[in-house]
C-alpha cells in the first residue's frame, strides 16, 4: 500500500480501541498506516491490550496521546470534563480492531466499566469493530447473538478470516489483514458521500481472446485506473460493481466484483449491470478483434504452415455504442464515461470517439509517455465532455486521476437530479 495520503482519510478523526487479544500486533500497523494516509487517530487501550502491547508503540506510530484510563487522576488519562464522551464525541468513526468475545459483550449490554466502553456508549458517529479471537469463541451463540444485538443497533461488523490461529487450530475468528481493515474505514466514512445511494458500474483490464485451450490474445491494461476508479467511487459512497478480466490487483472493500475475460462475456456483463445504474465506467481495454474460431486442441506448430502461420480475426462486439444504442430506451446508465488510450492526435481522437459513442465525458491519456498509461501507478490525461470543455490534468497518481472523474461524474448526476 502507498503512503500517498488518502483523500477520504484525510484530516478525519478516528478513535481507534484496541482490546487484548495477540491481533494487537496487526492495530498497531492499522494505527500506523492511517496515520500516514492523513487520519488522526486516537488510541485507547483496555488493561488487556496493554499486557500484548505498551502505549508507546501506539504514541510513536500515531504521533498523539493513547487513553487507558477514565481516572483523571491517572496516567494515560483524560481531563476529567472530557473523559465520559470526549473521546467519542468528535470522532468522525469509532473502530475497535482488534475486539474481544468480552468486549463485544460489555458493548452489547452496555457496560461502561472502562474508557472505551464509556466511549462506545457515549459516541454518536459510526462504530465499525473487527472481533478478533479463537474460533470456538467466536462461532459461540453467545458471542453470534452479541454481535445480532450490536448489528441491529447499527455497529458494522467486520468479518473474521478462516486460518491458523496463535494456538495451531485452525478456524474463523482471525482478524484481517490492514488493507482489508482501511478498505472497510474508508466505505464507512465516505457512505455519505457526494455518490450516498448511487449505482455505479466500472469495468477494469484487457479483454483476453482465446486461439486455443492453452493462448490468448491480449493486450497491456494493468487494470490498476479501473481499480482505482472503483474505489474513489466507494470512497464517494456509491454502490459499486466492477467488471473485471484481473485477478492480480486486490479487490476494493465493498465492490462487488463481476469476473470475465472476453470481449463478449464483458458486453453480457455490462449489458445486465447497467440497468439501473447511474453511471457507467468503461475503463477496460476491450479487444477489437478476436480470432474467428477457437481451436478445441491445442494449436501444433509442425505440418505445411509450420514457418508462418495467418490468423483470421473478427470483429467483437463495441460495448458502449450498444450501451448508447439502450440507452434513449432504458434511460440507464445516465452517466457513460470512456477511456481513450491514444498513441497520437490524442484530442482529436478522443474528440472523435466521445461523438460516436454518445460519451458524457472520455478520458484520454498518451500511452507513448513513460510515466502515464499501462501498468505504471501514475497517469497523465485530458477530460473532454459533451460540452466541447476540454480538461488537462497534471501528472498524478491514478487514485487521484480516478477521485477527479467520480467528482466530475458526481456534478453530472447532480445536474440531472
Ligand atoms: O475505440 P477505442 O477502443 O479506442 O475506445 C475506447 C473506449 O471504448 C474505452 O472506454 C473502451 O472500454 C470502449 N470499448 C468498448 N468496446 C470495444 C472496444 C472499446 O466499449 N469493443
Amino acid at each position: 500500500m502507498s503512503s500517498e495520503p488518502i483523500t477520504v482519510l484525510h484530516h478525519r478523526r478516528i478513535v481507534l480501541g484496541v482490546t487484548g487479544s495477540i491481533a494487537v500486533y496487526k492495530a498497531v500497523d492499522l494505527a500506523s498506516k492511517l496515520t500516514q494516509a492523513g487520519a488522526l487517530v486516537d488510541v485507547i487501550m483496555t488493561e488487556a491490550a496493554r499486557r500484548f502491547v505498551a502505549p508507546i508503540t501506539f504514541e510513536s506510530v500515531t504521533g498523539r496521546p493513547v487513553y487507558t484510563t477514565m481516572w483523571a487522576t491517572a496516567e494515560g488519562a483524560l481531563p476529567t470534563h472530557i473523559a465520559h464522551v470526549g473521546l467519542g464525541e468528535g470522532a468522525d468513526l469509532l473502530v475497535i480492531a482488534p475486539i474481544t468475545a468480552h468486549t463485544i459483550a460489555r458493548l452489547a449490554h452496555g457496560l461502561a466499566d472502562d474508557l472505551l466502553a464509556v466511549t462506545a456508549l457515549a459516541a454518536r458517529c459510526p462504530v465499525l469493530i473487527a472481533p478478533a479471537m479463537d474460533g470456538g469463541m467466536y462461532a459461540h451463540p453467545a458471542t453470534q447473538a452479541n454481535l445480532t444485538t450490536l448489528r441491529a443497533r447499527g455497529v458494522t461488523i467486520i468479518e473474521p478470516e478462516e486460518g491458523r490461529f496463535a494456538s495451531g487450530l485452525i478456524g474463523k475468528g482471525r482478524l484481517p489483514e490492514t488493507p482489508t481493515l482501511i478498505g472497510h474505514i474508508r466505505r464507512a466514512l465516505g457512505r455519505s458521500g457526494p455518490l450516498a445511494g448511487r449505482r455505479v458500474v466500472v469495468t477494469a483490464g484487457g479483454t483476453r481472446e482465446p486461439l486455443d485451450p492453452v493462448r490468448v490474445l491480449t493486450n497491456r491494461s494493468s487494470g490498476k485506473q479501473g481499480y482505482a476508479l472503483a474505489q474513489a467511487a466507494l470512497d464517494a459512497g456509491a454502490d459499486v460493481t466492477l467488471i473485471s478480466t484481473v485477478s492480480e490487483l486486490p479487490v476494493p472493500v465493498g465492490a462487488t466484483l463481476v469476473p470475465v475475460e472476453t470481449a463478449a462475456q464483458m458486453r453480457d456483463a455490462v449489458l445486465q449491470h447497467i440497468s439501473g445504474a447511474d453511471a457507467l465506467l468503461m475503463a477496460a481495454a476491450v479487444a477489437d478483434y478476436r480470432p474467428a474460431e477457437v481451436a478445441a486442441h491445442k494449436l501444433k506448430k509442425s505440418g505445411a504452415d509450420a514457418e508462418t502461420r495467418t490468423l483470421t480475426l473478427v470483429r467483437t462486439p463495441d460495448i458502449l455504442s450498444e450501451v448508447n444504442e439502450q440507452r434513449p430506451r432504458s434511460g440507464w446508465p445516465r452517466v457513460v464515461v470512456g477511456f481513450a488510450a491514444e498513441s497520437g492526435d490524442l484530442l482529436h481522437n478522443a474528440q472523435e470517439k466521445l461523438q460516436r459513442k454518445g460519451l458524457d465525458l472520455i478520458v484520454a491519456n498518451d500511452i507513448t509517455a513513460p510515466d502515464a498509461g499501462f501498468a505504471v501507478d501514475t497517469n497523465r490525461v485530458t477530460l473532454l465532455d459533451m460540452q466541447g470543455n476540454i480538461e488537462p490534468l497534471e501528472l498524478t497518481s491514478k487514485a487521484r486521476v480516478a477521485e477527479h472523474v467520480i467528482a466530475r461524474v458526481a456534478r453530472l448526476l447532480e445536474t440531472r437530479g
